[in-house]
């Protein structure tokens, strides 16, 4: 009887101390991985931005967004270039900073005299230094054809150009075309 627990006893022990072996050289070294069964199906091959790609039909592994994808927090605007969208603009588009701020009226002089001036001049007479070099002179913004211009012509306008001026679409951002017209506004109210 004593014999067994004995026995019992040192097999318990050799098997604790197997343990502890094992995990010294199995497992222990914080620095080494652990082995990772079949690693290709957890960390696919990434391919490279502008690389050919077999797996797409086309070939590329830069895909083109889906069409009417717009990215987040972007407003698509949908208008068409001629007089008749200029006008629709003008009836459909209203300025979401009607009542304005000190703080957006700034803003709006700095787009202005940024974008702007340079053209119609710095007091919106049209006689800018560009102008002054030759440049089409814009009209004056001061005169009554600017001054009954819907503030969504406005936006029309200085979003994708109009005549002799120039798409400002992509350089002013769509809350300060709106702060620039405000501006233009004062600047007009200035000059009764
Ligand atoms: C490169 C010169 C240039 C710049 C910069 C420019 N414009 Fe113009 N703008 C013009 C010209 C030229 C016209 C007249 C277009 C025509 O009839 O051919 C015009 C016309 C306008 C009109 C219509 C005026 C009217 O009475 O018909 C508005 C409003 C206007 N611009 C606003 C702006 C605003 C706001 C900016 C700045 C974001 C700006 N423009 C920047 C050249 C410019």
């Amino acid at each position: 009887m004593m014999k067994k627990y004995i026995l019992a006893t040192a097999i318990l022990v050799v098997f604790i101390g197997l343990l502890f072996l094992a995990a010294k050289y199995l497992g222990s070294n914080p620095d080494q991985l652990n082995f990772e069964y079949s690693p290709d199906m957890a960390r696919t091959v990434a391919f490279k931005a502008q690389s050919q790609n077999p797996f797409f039909r086309n070939g590329r592994t830069e895909q083109t967004p889906v069409d009417g994808t717009i990215p987040r927090g972007f407003m698509p605007l949908h208008y068409g270039l001629s007089e008749e969208e200029a006008k629709r603009a003008g009836r459909e588009l209203q300025n979401p900073f009607q009542s304005d701020s000190t703080a957006n009226l700034e803003r709006g002089a700095w787009v202005y005299q940024t974008y702007c001036g340079v053209c119609h001049g710095v007091a919106g007479d049209g006689k800018g230094l560009v102008v002054q070099h030759g440049y089409p002179a814009p009209p004056s913004l001061l005169l009554e054809n600017a001054r009954k211009m819907e503030d969504g012509r406005m936006f029309y306008i200085i979003t994708y150009g109009f005549k002799n001026m120039p798409a400002y679409g992509s350089q002013v951002d769509r809350n300060d075309r709106w702060y620039v017209i405000n501006f233009i506004r004062q600047m007009q109210e200035n000059q009764q």
